[in-house]
């Protein structure tokens, strides 16, 4: 009976999934859209990270065991590409790997496609590189009371996009360097961003940036979509690293904040699939960047914890997404991402985006196909 109620659930969920998915055409064409567009370093570095996820699967945290890495990528790969000319362009005397027009967490980014480039290259320029981008977080930046590293140099002001920047970077620095204090101030930085930024008036969404000389206290769709994304790569991080097994209650809690958010978020869901802009703000218009992003880090968050409770928000999410797709390739209703309030012609993080949704779900069907455990239920299996 429990075999055939589990066979009964497996056969739904492949057919109710089976439609989704993009054509590996599309995938290519909005690949190429991003690779053509990008242009800021999170942009830059949030492109690597696509790209090692939808591509080079094995080496992400998302494969089965990311360290050390299982390979050397290759030299064509367009994730050491993309590296090597971020250390090209690097301000000589700075920490920073990219110029972060003041943005403390936003060159970060980068830091994992830099520490594989390390070993492609053969080159330790790459590896004192992220060390000089940990240091500069760790030691230079300001901070707020908290402990919560700044997202802005100049001052102390906390941007809910900070926590997929900085926090996955510093825990995948501890995870590969066997660093465990490390690994833990990912999960860290996250709670007191967390600390920070949460609405504290029952919503459980977050705010957008707070502190500091100025403030968008809005409930920012994309902000939100860094945040559950951000988090669910640190868990990832934290998962596979040597130190899993006494990370267990970290990883759980860091997996609590993450569907509360999740949860708050996609109650503001339309009808047609898409989130509005501003969360809590019906009115503004549906932006498909963070209904992509928001969808990805929700099919991850099934896989590492077996809940899946808000799958069928992703799925109708993903349904509207393939829709906003133009023959081209090119992400149609995305926020302008450099002006909050606006919709855009196009986004360059949007279409990666995109690519992060795509390489979640196909992971996420396989999880399904396979009859695999939650990630973080396995874990104590091999110890
Ligand atoms: C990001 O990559 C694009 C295309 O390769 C390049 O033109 C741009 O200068 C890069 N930006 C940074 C900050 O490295
Ligand atoms: C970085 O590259 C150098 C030179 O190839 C190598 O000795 C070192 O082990 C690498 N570091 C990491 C963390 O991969
Ligand atoms: C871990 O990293 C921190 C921060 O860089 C450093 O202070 C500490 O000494 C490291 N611990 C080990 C065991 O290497
Ligand atoms: C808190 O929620 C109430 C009721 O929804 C609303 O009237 C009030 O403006 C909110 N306050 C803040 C600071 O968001």
């Amino acid at each position: 009976m429990r075999l055939l109620h589990s066979f009964i659930t497996l056969s739904f969920a492949s057919l109710s999934v089976s439609a989704l998915g993009l054509s590996d055409d599309t995938v290519a064409k909005v690949k190429d859209k991003m690779l053509n567009i990008i242009h800021y370093s999170w942009e830059n570095g949030t492109a690597t990270e696509a790209l090692l996820e939808l591509d080079e699967p094995d080496v992400s945290v998302y494969g089965k065991k990311p360290f050390p890495p299982p390979r050397v990528l290759s030299a064509d790969s367009p994730v050491i590409k993309i590296a090597q000319y971020a250390l090209a362009g690097r301000v000589p005397g700075k920490k920073p790997i990219m110029d972060g027009d003041g943005a403390s967490g936003d060159p970060a980014s980068m830091g994992v496609a830099v520490l594989l480039a390390n070993s492609t290259l053969q080159d330790p320029t790459y590896f004192r590189a992220a060390a000089d981008q940990l240091d500069f977080l760790l030691n230079d930046v300001p901070r707020a009371p908290n402990g919560a590293i700044s997202h802005r140099e100049s001052e102390v002001q906390p941007w809910n996009d900070f926590v997929y920047m900085a926090p996955p970077f510093i825990s995948y620095y501890g995870a590969l360097t066997g660093n465990i204090t490390l690994v833990k101030e990912g999960k860290r930085q996250i709670g007191l961003y967390r600390e920070i930024l949460k609405d504290t008036n029952g919503t459980c969404l977050w705010h957008h940036v707070m502190m500091g000389s100025w403030q968008d206290p809005s409930f920012w769709g994309t902000g939100m979509a860094w945040v559950a994304a951000g988090a669910t790569r640190t868990l990832q991080t934290m998962a596979k690293s040597q130190f899993a097994f006494q990370l267990i209650p970290d990883m759980w809690e860091l997996a609590g904040w993450t569907g509360e958010l999740i949860n708050a978020a996609w109650q503001y869901q339309k009808p047609d699939g898409s989130l509005p802009n501003h969360a809590n703000l019906p009115d503004d218009f549906s932006d498909a960047a963070w209904t992509a992003l928001l969808a990805s880090a929700t099919y991850r968050l099934a896989v590492q914890t077996g809940n899946e409770q808000w799958i069928h928000n992703a799925e109708k999410a993903f349904k509207w997404v393939e829709t906003q797709i133009a023959d081209d390739g090119t992400l149609k209703s995305v926020v302008n991402p450099l002006s909050w309030w606006e919709l855009g012609a196009q986004s360059p993080e949007g279409q990666a985006f995109v690519l992060l949704l795509q390489a979640a779900y196909r992971d996420f069907c396989k999880y399904k196909q396979t009859w695999a455990a939650p990630t973080l239920l396995s874990i104590g299996w091999s110890h």
